[in-house]
């Protein structure tokens, strides 16, 4: 049996018990208006069904917590690790990513008896402070998940030409002064990065360091779906000049020519095809096409050292996150959190000192740090209360079924 790495107690507040059982409940909330069918497919090979969330998130309570961690404690059924185990290699064999959609038992009923008897379950450890810091884990892991499952089922439902809404109801408005753009200006020098261990964190976002910036400003919002089209009416997607080559390459390869889930002046939401409000952000793009409209603009895209040293001084919980099992849209605002994960010109690389912590749950993020980019901030599906300044989130430069979006930077 791995022995997993548990945390100082320090990281467990004293609502650890709502916050999970809070946290257990919204997963299950987000699939309401699921039918069995939407919450078994699998789009592609990056997306998981909403069936395999509900059932993984659960694998990982019952595996690091419950099976390690709780003496006497069988298996609900010690098959399912096969079909349920994401990547952990510690944790032995598991069916291919590109499987999930295959499954198709056990149903959502069936995984939520399980969801309900590890919660059951994890009652005997919710008030121990030796797993304090691996129950946060589990917390934290589980509400990525939410976002993954927000994500892969608009992909899903997306691939249905009637184009099904999940939700029904109307589209926020951006507000009137969307459009106005203001910088904020930092005069360089040595600034302190990364998470100082006060409080949960993953551990990609430690150890903290100094580094020493140049001159820059960052945007004070993002780039707008007004923009975009600019950018998409100048030939962005057709001037090689503007794009990386691997960008370029891609571009041609998968004939990409607007962001995903564009159609003419509408595109797809959570709410089925509506249509694009000019001053909302823009999301759904790659890493790509945001270095190439960053080009096109005149600037760059920010460092995750940039981003951070700003976003040091603004609320984490602030912007339009997920606050319940409702639709998320982009909204538009001046928040460094909220609407879409920006893009960063930062590799995914450890900081200097960088150690993962011990046993199975040291794969959870130091072995991806190979060819991916930094996205900092958080989206309109983030749980709010889950990002904070230090936050790393990281995808392939091609990927964009996230809520990605641009905020622009430039040299002073
Ligand atoms: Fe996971």
């Amino acid at each position: 049996m791995p022995e997993t790495h548990v945390q100082a107690p320090a990281w467990s507040g004293p609502d650890l018990t709502a916050r999970y059982h809070a946290t257990r409940a919204l997963s299950e909330a987000l699939c309401v208006p699921l039918s069995e069918a939407d919450a078994t497919i699998q789009s592609m090979e990056d997306a998981s069904p909403a069936k395999w969330h509900l059932a993984h998130t659960t694998w990982f309570f019952e595996t690091f917590l419950l099976r390690d961690h709780l003496p006497g404690y069988r298996l609900f059924d010690a098959h399912w690790p096969l079909l349920f185990n994401s990547y952990y290699e510690a944790e032995g064999e598991r069916i291919p990513r590109a499987r999930r959609g295959m499954l198709s038992r056990p149903g959502v009923a069936e995984i939520c008896h399980w969801r309900a008897h590890v919660d059951e379950a994890m009652g005997s450890l919710l008030g121990n402070p030796a797993v304090a810091g691996l129950i946060e884990l589990g917390i934290a892991h589980e509400q990525q998940h939410q976002e993954l499952l927000l994500t892969d089922i608009k992909h899903a439902l997306f691939q249905n030409p009637l184009g099904p809404a999940m939700w029904e109801g109307e589209a926020p408005k951006a507000p009137a002064s969307a459009a106005d753009l203001e910088w904020y200006r930092h005069p360089g020098g040595i600034a302190l990065i990364g998470h100082d261990g006060d409080g949960f964190a993953f551990d990609n976002e430690g150890p903290s360091h100094r580094v020493l910036l140049e001159p820059f400003a960052l945007a004070g919002r993002l780039v707008t779906n007004g923009e975009w089209e600019q950018f998409l009416s100048d030939g962005g997607y057709s001037t090689p000049s503007l794009w990386l080559s691997d960008g370029w390459a891609w571009v041609q390869r998968e004939g990409i020519a607007a962001p995903l889930y564009w159609r003419e002046d509408r595109h797809f939401t959570h709410l089925g095809w509506r249509p694009r409000d000019p001053k909302a952000p823009v999301t759904h793009v790659s890493y790509y096409e945001a270095d190439a409209f960053a080009s096109w603009a005149g600037g760059r895209l920010p460092t995750e050292l940039e981003w951070e040293t700003i976003a040091q001084a603004h609320d984490p919980k602030g912007g339009n996150q997920l606050d319940g099992s409702g639709p998320p849209l982009p909204r538009g605002g001046t928040d460094l959190f909220g609407d879409g994960w920006q893009w960063t010109r930062s590799a995914y690389l450890p900081y200097p000192r960088f150690a993962p912590a011990t046993g199975a749950v040291g794969e959870y993020n130091g072995k991806f740090m190979s060819g991916q980019f930094v996205l900092r901030g958080a989206s309109c599906a983030t749980v709010r209360g889950h990002s904070r300044a230090s936050y790393r989130n990281f995808f392939y430069p091609h990927q964009r079924w996230q809520f990605t979006g641009v905020r622009l930077a430039k040299d002073l």
